[in-house]
């Protein structure tokens, strides 16, 4: 309801539309009219009303409020069904717990901030109040959980591709770490959830680092992560970015269903910047084996080829730092 209030208050752009119109269009009064406006304005929205002429919008949060997001989303299947919270502990989590209720294909949980965010081999992410995009999208695809780790990098490349939009260029480390300066923008946790044959729902969980200065992040991590304000010198609109990273998503979603992921490690193949060069792996099997060598190929499965004085090897999963 709210949702539509936004959408008809921002398609009448600088003009006033009246409390009885917009009673009329969702069949309530003028009295729970004004208080759902009562209730946008709680939510950051500056809306002035005066009598005999109705409301305006003047001004929108960035929050990344279902009214904001959803308001004009191109997608088709990411972000249809959505749910937002100002604060939760993990949003994989909660869309692990939403995916195993039933939740739909593309469902997304979004939060303004996670007190126990959750990174790639067990550790933390740093995820402070609307200062990045912290959310989580459920899939239950069609193709087999051999396929699963390309979701990845699909995922990477999505992000990669809503960043070109605003002319921000991507790193993507493999498999899916986005960097800039050496420092991670970026970070993505896929899991999963299924039997032999068969996924029953991925979650793939997305952190981006947006409007964070130097000091905002813990002292330990001033090194090695970085935010897209870093980047330009400038506050980015959250909720513009994140309405992006839907859309390419969608897009690329569709387009590995139907065709599987060809195209998707070509473009990853565009923005990496692992291959070609020296790297140290600590493989996530082999009990973390360590090694160095020179990132040469991706191969059809999205894992990493490294050539090392003992010939090729191949990794599927692990922790890849350029040297
Ligand atoms: C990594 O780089 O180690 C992966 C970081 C993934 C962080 C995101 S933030 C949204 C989602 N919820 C989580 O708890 N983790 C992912």
């Amino acid at each position: 309801m709210r949702k539509t209030i936004v959408e008809m208050l921002k398609s009448a752009g600088e003009n006033f539309i009246s409390g009885e119109s917009i009673a009329g269009e969702l069949g309530i009064t003028r009295t729970a009219v004004w208080k759902h406006i009562q209730k946008l304005r709680e939510n950051g929205y500056r809306i002035l009303s005066r009598e005999r002429h109705g409301y305006k919008l003047e001004d929108a949060p960035d929050l990344l409020l279902p009214s904001e997001i959803q308001v004009g989303l191109d997608t088709e299947i990411i972000g249809k069904s959505m749910e937002y919270f100002p604060i939760v502990e993990s949003t994989n989590r909660t869309a692990k717990a939403l995916a195993y209720h039933g939740a739909a294909d593309g469902t997304i949980v979004v939060a303004e901030e996670q007190t126990g965010g959750k990174g790639r081999l067990e550790r933390n992410f740093y995820s402070p109040r609307c200062k990045g995009i912290w959310f989580s999208v459920i899939l239950r695809p069609n193709f087999l959980p051999h396929d699963a780790p390309k979701c990845t990098l699909m995922a990477a490349v999505a992000v990669a591709e809503a960043m070109a939009r605003f002319n921000l260029k991507a790193g993507i480390k493999w498999p899916n770490d986005i960097m800039f300066d050496g420092r991670k923008l970026v970070g993505i946790l896929t899991e999963i959830t299924g039997e032999m044959g068969k996924i029953t729902y991925i979650v793939i969980g997305i952190g981006i680092n947006v409007n964070m200065n130097r000091d905002d992040f813990p002292e330990e991590l001033r090194d090695v992560a970085a935010s897209l304000s870093e980047m330009t010198g400038e506050e980015l609109s959250r909720v513009e970015l994140f309405r992006a990273v839907l859309e390419e998503f969608d897009k690329l979603y569709r387009e590995v269903s139907e065709s599987g992921f060809g195209n998707v490690i070509e473009r990853w193949r565009k923005y990496n910047v692992t291959l070609g060069k020296k790297v140290r792996v600590i493989s996530a099997g082999d009990c973390g084996d360590t090694f160095t060598g020179k990132a040469v190929d991706l191969d059809k499965d999205g894992a990493l080829v490294v050539e090392t004085p003992q010939g090729l090897r191949t990794v599927y999963a692990g922790d890849v730092s350029i040297r």
